[in-house]
């Protein structure tokens, strides 16, 4: 492969595509996908509306599984290792196929927990291959979460703080917080009461929700509100802001 582009395509929103964005993938010859088996149907729709929008060049996409894992291991660090090393395997593979520019399309954008960076560099270390690579920014589901609260994400001059729920659960909160991949509604176990929350859900997609106040008294709608448009679709993704003291 000659040239790789690494291409954040928004949270959801395809019209969050950036001008960027749509010139590098009229570049890309060949599009890798990393699939998640059942990956929701949406994303992939989402994904698939943008190319064909954007391209009118021929081009191909090469699908490749993601190796399964252990979700709630003990050795969370060693398991997620051992994952990218597989899935490093199976891009390097394809990557050798490829003899001009390929592209990865990445949700939000690839610096904000994604792996897609930290597998290309495996490839590269191993090195069998090498190719030039571009990252090309995309709009996070943070900035998607801030701009639909119409909100500042930090208190002026204080910072703000990016974590998992695992880590909130562990660590508990302090300060201007941003929690995602959070399947547990880890914010029913954060304590005090003058705690507030912007909680956003399908940010830019057509189920969007929003819900926002002091958190003792929105939680309860929050984990109905999630329960039962996670039953209705059968997934959800969704991201929120906590801050103690409002
Ligand atoms: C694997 S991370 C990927 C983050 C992505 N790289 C980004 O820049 O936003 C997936 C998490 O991002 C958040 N997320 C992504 N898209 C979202 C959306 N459209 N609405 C709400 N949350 C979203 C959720 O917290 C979800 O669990």
């Amino acid at each position: 492969m000659r040239k790789l582009y690494v291409i954040g395509i928004g949270a959801g929103d395809p019209d969050q595509v950036t001008v960027q964005a749509i010139k590098a993938m009229r570049q890309v010859e060949v599009f890798f996908v990393i699939g998640k088996g059942a990956e929701k149907q949406e994303l992939v729709d989402v994904r698939t509306s943008i190319l064909t929008e954007h391209l009118d060049h021929p081009y191909r996409t090469v699908e490749i599984a993601d190796p399964p894992r252990d979700r709630d291991p003990a050795d969370y660090r060693g398991v997620v290792e051992d994952w990218h090393d597989r899935r490093s395997a199976l891009l390097e593979n394809e990557f050798a196929q490829v003899d001009g520019v390929g592209g990865i399309l990445v949700w939000g954008d690839p610096s904000l927990y994604d792996s897609t960076l930290r597998m290309i560099e495996r490839v590269l270390d191993r090195g069998a291959q090498s190719f030039d690579y571009q990252v090309i920014p995309g709009v996070t589901s943070v900035q998607a979460l801030a701009a639909r609260h119409r909100m500042v994400l930090h208190r002026i001059g204080e910072p703000v703080h990016i974590t998992t729920g695992r880590r909130l659960r562990e660590d508990g909160l302090s300060g201007s917080t941003v929690v995602m991949l959070d399947g547990d509604c880890s914010f029913t176990k954060v304590p005090g009461d003058d705690v507030h929350i912007w909680w956003g859900a399908y940010l830019g997609m057509p189920d969007e929700t929003l819900i926002e106040g002091p958190l003792r008294a929105v939680e309860q709608e929050i984990v109905e509100r999630r329960t039962r448009l996670r039953a209705e679709k059968g997934w959800i993704m969704d991201v929120y802001l906590l801050r103690p003291g409002s």
